[in-house]
């Protein structure tokens, strides 16, 4: 084992099932000495008038989070409910982390939704709504500054600090298949991350980096979005290394989120070389 995260402590989001992606970066997280406590999207007290269905969904969502950490991980980690659309929810995980006295060391932000991506097919920008738009956003982008705000307001974030969050080439380019509004608010996510880079770095010293990954159909999100596994094969093809592996995303997050260094504000690719390509 490599202890170059120990004994530091690092939150991570956006473990849905044993294909999410951060999933392995927290099996790495804990492989190099690190200590973690993971947030699942699922019901809170904050969630006020949900239909019976969206219910369902979001219990359903946490029991599968919460078997996926029981089967990998140690039944002492801490877990908690996360939406992040709903500020209460990250100031609810932030206070419990304070009276628990879990200072963290870090955050991976691995967040994504799109409800214009629906069985296979995506809307084109010209027919989003508002509300499509903004919720991408939200999710997607804004929840980066909401997390970073409230934790550093609830005093659990300490100095030092680095948060690393995942993108796409999608954030930059028309890809082969369609990423349109998810895409821009990748855009914003990265552009997110390079003035919080700066604010924090200034103020805290704190690191903020994200991290394009190859194309990967296996999880929710990928697996939703349509032509993924084409461009999964393409990239493959023409990558110089292949594409990466959830693994090597593992390893790069682990290695971004030391506290030592001087690596911020990057938008970096993990993606077996594929960006060079024309
Ligand atoms: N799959 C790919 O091809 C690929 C490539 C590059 C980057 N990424 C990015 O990696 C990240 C993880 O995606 P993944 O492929 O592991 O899929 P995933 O479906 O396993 O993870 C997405 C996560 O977002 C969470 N989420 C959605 N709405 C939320 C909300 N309101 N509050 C809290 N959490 C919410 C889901 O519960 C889920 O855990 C995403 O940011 C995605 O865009 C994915």
């Amino acid at each position: 084992m490599n202890p170059s995260l120990h004994p530091y402590r690092y939150l991570v989001t956006g473990i849905t099932d044993s294909a999410s992606l951060a999933l392995y970066c927290a099996k790495q997280i804990q492989k190099e000495g690190g200590e973690i406590v993971c947030t699942g999207l699922g019901r809170t007290p904050h969630h006020k008038g949900l239909s019976e269905k969206s219910e369902a969904f979001l219990d359903r969502t946490y029991m599968d989070f919460e078997s996926v950490i029981q089967k990998e991980f140690s039944s002492d980690t801490p877990l908690f409910k996360l939406d992040v659309t709903i500020e209460d929810t990250i100031r609810d995980v932030a206070k419990s982390l304070k009276e628990r006295n879990l200072k963290l060391n870090g955050f991976l932000h691995s967040i994504a939704m799109d409800k214009t991506i629906r069985a296979g097919a995506v809307k084109p920008i010209l027919e989003l709504t508002k509300d499509e738009f903004f919720n991408a956003m939200e999710v997607s982008a804004f929840s980066l500054i909401l997390m970073t705000r409230i934790f550093l307001e609830e005093d659990v974030l300490l100095n030092n600090s680095s948060i690393v969050s995942l993108s796409y080439l999608g954030a930059e380019k028309i890809v082969s298949h369609p990423y349109k509004n998810v895409g821009v608010a990748k855009a914003a996510l990265e552009r997110i991350t390079y003035e919080l880079a700066y604010e924090l770095g200034k103020s805290h010293n704190i690191k903020v980096n994200s991290i394009r990954f190859s194309p990967y159909a296996s999880s929710k999100a990928g697996g939703a979005i349509a032509g993924l596994k084409e461009a999964f094969d393409e990239a493959e093809n023409k990558s110089p290394l292949g594409n990466a592996t959830p693994e090597d995303l593992g390893w790069e997050v682990a290695y971004l989120l030391r506290p030592y260094g001087k690596v911020t504000g990057e938008v970096r690719y993990v993606d077996g070389g594929y960006h060079i390509r024309g």
